[in-house]
């Protein structure tokens, strides 16, 4: 009887671990770099070099305190194409 208890505890509690998992992966919700006038520049290097890194040497010409300024509470943000996704990926 035992056994089965803890057998059914393990079942739960994978099951829990999996909810969790899904949640998170489906939460990507992360805005995109439109694919504007804005950013067309930005589209242009990525293009050319095939690199996101270059890329996005040039975000914060344009992002920063004084224009189109981050969100107060926005995460820690070297590397802004690694979280918010280019519209069109880099060939
Ligand atoms: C030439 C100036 C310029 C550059 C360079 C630039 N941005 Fe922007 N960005 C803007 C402006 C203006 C807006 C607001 C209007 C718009 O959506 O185009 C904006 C809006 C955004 C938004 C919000 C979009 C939304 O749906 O609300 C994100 C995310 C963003 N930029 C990310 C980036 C990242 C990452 C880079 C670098 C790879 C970058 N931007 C480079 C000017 C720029
Ligand atoms: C660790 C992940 C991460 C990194 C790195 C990051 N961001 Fe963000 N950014 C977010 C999140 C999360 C939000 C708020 C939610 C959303 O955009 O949907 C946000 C919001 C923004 C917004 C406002 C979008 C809007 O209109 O609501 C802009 C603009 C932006 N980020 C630009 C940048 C730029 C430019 C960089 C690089 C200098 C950068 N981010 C790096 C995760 C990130």
């Amino acid at each position: 009887m035992k056994l089965v208890t803890k057998d059914l505890l393990f079942v739960v509690f994978a099951a829990a671990v999996l909810a969790v998992v899904i949640l998170v992966s489906g939460k990507e919700t992360t805005k995109k770099v439109p694919h504007d006038a804005a950013h067309r520049a930005t589209y242009e290097v990525l293009e050319k070099s095939g690199s996101r890194r270059e890329a996005e040497r040039g975000c914060e010409r344009c992002h920063n305190e004084k224009m189109n300024p981050l969100p107060a509470n926005h995460p820690p943000k070297d590397r802004c194409l690694f979280c918010h996704k280019m519209e069109r990926a880099a060939r």
